[in-house]
């Protein structure tokens, strides 16, 4: 299968992304790497390890991460408006049955892409901290690396932290374009598609109705996701946005996405910072996904999470 590495922000629709690689078997998912964002590294880390609990998955290493950004050294503001106080909309779980892996996430990203050359494809829903570390720490991975998927940006479209950023670039700009200006093959799922691929009430319907343990695990935690998009984001979208499963989904199906060859700056002053600016460049190492087969994606996603 394909391997994969995981880093995340968990986060309700992180959980949604993990559960839909847990349960899909193309990706063989070598760890989850944590990084701040929706919430503290240590919530993030924690509710990481939760939901592999509920997806009685305790194979998968997870592994702690940054906890500030990468060039100034700086803790972020958590996003509980949209996650809840604690990430997981504010619901109550049992403590994590196991302790995260002891060593750095950035570490162990590096010591994945050495062990499988050329195989391992990186997929980041968070901010791109952990990336932008290893990159640094060891520049030849750059070259060693299959592939990374970037969960963030919005090139086309305006943004959901300010009218120019998205949330995971927002978290830490200079990270984001150290990792895009590093040559790495990148695909970019930015608010351009994402904001397209929408989770409806009635999903969450059918997986209380389904009453398995993951079903309402997943519909508890999105509840509060769920109303959040509908008073804090917009009401008129009618559901809430699948941003990091579709990251997921372009690995087990890139015919999902139509994508475009860009360079991509991010704006790191002023008020236009964090924000995406792309333009068309053939030769470029990085696709920026500009149109989504939406409810072709939908569908493989709600077959395979619950
Ligand atoms: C991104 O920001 C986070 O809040 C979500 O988990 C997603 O990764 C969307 O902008
Ligand atoms: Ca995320």
């Amino acid at each position: 299968g394909n391997l994969v590495i995981l880093d995340v922000d968990t986060g309700i629709d992180d959980a949604l992304a993990i559960a839909y690689a847990v349960h899909s078997p193309e990706l063989h998912i070598l760890g989850i790497t944590t990084c701040f964002g929706n919430a503290t590294v240590a919530e993030t880390t924690r509710n990481t390890l939760q939901v592999l609990d509920q997806l009685d998955t305790e194979d998968i290493p997870v592994i702690a991460g940054a906890d500030k950004t990468f060039i100034q050294g700086e803790p972020r503001e958590k996003a509980a408006w949209i996650h809840g106080e604690n990430g997981l909309g504010d619901r109550d779980l049992p403590l994590p049955q196991r302790q995260p892996l002891p060593m750095k996430a950035h570490d162990f990203i590096i010591s994945k892409v050495r062990e499988y050359p050329h195989q391992v494809t990186l997929i980041t829903v968070g901010s791109q901290t952990n990336l932008a570390t290893a990159i640094q720490k060891d520049p030849e991975i750059v070259k060693l690396l299959r592939q990374v998927v970037v969960m963030g940006g919005a090139v086309t479209v305006p943004g959901n932290m300010t009218p120019y950023a998205e949330a995971n670039i927002h978290g830490d700009p200079e990270a984001a374009d150290f990792v895009f200006q590093s040559g790495v093959p990148i695909t970019l799922v930015g608010l351009d598609v994402t904001m397209k691929t929408l989770l409806k009430r009635e999903n969450l319907d059918d997986w209380r109705k389904k009453n398995t343990p993951v079903s309402r695990f997943l519909a508890d935690i999105c509840d509060f996701y769920m109303d959040a998009y509908h008073h804090e984001v917009d009401p008129s979208l009618g559901g809430c946005a699948l941003h990091d499963p579709l990251a997921v989904g372009i690995v087990i199906d890139p015919s999902l996405v139509r994508t475009v060859p860009m360079s991509i700056q991010v704006k790191t002053e002023g008020e236009e910072r964090g924000r995406t600016a792309g333009v068309e460049k053939q030769t470029s190492h990085i696709r920026v996904s500009l149109e989504v087969e939406s409810d072709r994606f939908t569908s493989h996603f709600l077959d395979r999470v619950v």
